[in-house]
């Protein structure tokens, strides 16, 4: 099997490709700073191949599309993603002038998803597997939002789930899936210390999701423990 991972050089995503690359797959690894990711230079050989990849950038994306042009890719996983800084209040936005930091997280969490899956949709039809794989967030669900704040992160997540609907309703005649993943709160940058779930035992959890996971599930906001989040 051959897999793309963004935002492999760390947290979630380096975990994922190093259970990927455990297991046999082939993986496309892409980070922002390749050659700086000390921890995925580590994984990379035969089987895993490191490349330059800003989400929120046009030409980068192209770029990579360039690079696996004609190569089949049977599953992307859109992980890349940023918080979009501390706090987030209603307060902070009008005082601090938080909504450069609300576009960026969109940009990179919502649109930088959506220009990956389009760019490489050509592989992905040619593979065989015929997934697409977006790590969003408890926080991006409307019904769960009952605390408010964390305006970057919360909108960003929710537009990401949308798109996957989207994608998962215009591919399924091809036989493509689409599906949000809920990773849990877990020990990584992002997460923080204090979180509950190992990132190992996360992208473990994660994988058997998507390992399971058939068309038939395509559209649906999937959790790393199984069943489904509502929207
Ligand atoms: N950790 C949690 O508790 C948690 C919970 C729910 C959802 N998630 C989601 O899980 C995903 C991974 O999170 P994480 O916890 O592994 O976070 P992390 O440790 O902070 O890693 C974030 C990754 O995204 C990359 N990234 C950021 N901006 C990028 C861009 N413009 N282009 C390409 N890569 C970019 C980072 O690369 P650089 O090193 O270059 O910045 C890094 O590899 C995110 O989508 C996050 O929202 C995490």
């Amino acid at each position: 099997m051959r897999t793309v991972v963004t935002g492999a050089n760390r947290g979630i995503g380096l975990e994922l490709v190093r259970q990927l690359a455990r297991r046999g797959d082939e993986v496309e690894a892409c980070a922002r700073n390749p050659a700086e990711a000390q921890a995925l230079k580590a994984l990379a050989g035969e089987k895993v191949r490191l490349h330059h990849l800003d989400v929120a950038d046009d030409k980068s994306v192209s770029a990579l599309a360039h690079a696996l042009a004609g190569a089949p890719i049977d599953i992307v996983f859109n992980v890349a993603g940023v918080y979009g800084g501390p706090g987030q209040s209603v307060r902070q936005m009008a005082e601090d002038l938080l909504l450069a930091d609300v576009a960026h997280t969109y940009q990179v969490n919502a649109i930088g998803a959506l220009r990956v899956a389009v760019a490489l949709l050509p592989n992905v039809r040619q593979g065989a597997v015929k997934k697409l794989v977006h790590v969003t967030s408890g926080m991006g669900s409307i019904d769960d939002n009952t605390s408010g704040g964390y305006y970057a992160y919360r909108m960003s997540k929710a537009a990401l789930n949308m798109m996957s609907r989207s994608l998962a309703v215009d591919l399924k005649r091809e036989g493509i899936a689409s599906y949000v993943i809920n990773p849990g709160w877990v020990q990584t940058d992002m997460g923080g210390r204090n979180a509950p779930t190992r990132v190992e035992d996360s992208v473990e959890a994660i994988l058997r999701e998507v390992d399971r996971a058939t068309l038939a599930d395509s559209g649906e906001f999937l959790d790393y423990k199984g069943g489904r989040l509502t929207w």
